[in-house]
């Protein structure tokens, strides 16, 4: 079956084709001729999820999924949660972001925070949701080379690295994004088996 992830990002695809069973084939938007930013318009990432889902759905009739994910901060009651990139500017710089999350937090001691992914998939007329946290807190240095965006301060529960210092294999089995794949991996399972 051909499943559409309604990404441009290669990264990704790459990551989900080693994830999901043989008989998917998982297709970009670039590989169905579809060469649109599809904008995010919603003001939640299961919005934002969804109308990607359903531009695929209505105007190519194709089962696909698409994804969003965001940091959420408890202090700043879940901000910057869906607008994550561009939290500082619309330039969606990373350096800027992080700057302004220590600014709004001005050292509160509360520094719980949550990466959270939703997985939008549209297998049949019904759009179902799939989602992925990852609990932990937020540090008032940078540490750590690897990851993007926010990793370097962020520090996943149970562990004393950020997830710029772990690195991608342990953060691949941790990380929101990786438990929201395996919660839509099981909704495939259950689709094959019905
Ligand atoms: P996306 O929906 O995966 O494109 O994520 C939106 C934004 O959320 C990214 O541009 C980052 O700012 C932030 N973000 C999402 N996932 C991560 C992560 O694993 N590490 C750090 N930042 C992330």
């Amino acid at each position: 079956m051909k499943l559409i992830f309604a990404t441009h990002n290669q990264n990704k695809i790459e990551e989900l084709k080693k994830l999901v069973p043989s008989h998917f084939s998982i297709l970009s938007l670039t590989d169905i001729n579809c060469h649109k930013e599809i904008e995010e318009t919603g003001s939640t990432l299961e919005e934002n999820a969804t109308i990607k889902a359903n531009f695929i759905k209505y105007k190519y009739g194709l089962h696909c999924f698409s994804d969003d994910s965001g940091l959420e901060i408890d202090a700043l009651n879940g901000a910057p949660g869906v607008y994550s990139a561009r939290y500082a500017s619309e330039a969606k710089n990373n350096e800027e972001n992080i700057k302004k999350v220590w600014e709004k937090l001005k050292g509160n001691p509360n520094t719980k925070a949550q990466f959270r992914t939703v997985i939008a998939a549209s297998f049949d007329k019904n759009i179902q949701l799939f989602e992925g946290i990852v609990k932990g807190n937020i540090i008032f240095e940078k540490r750590g080379q690897g990851g993007f965006g926010y990793d370097p301060i962020f520090i996943p529960e149970s562990y004393n690295k950020t997830f710029a210092e772990l690195g991608d294999t342990i953060k691949n089995t941790i990380s929101h994004r990786a438990l929201a794949t395996q919660n839509f991996l099981n909704g495939l399972n259950q689709l094959k088996k019905s």
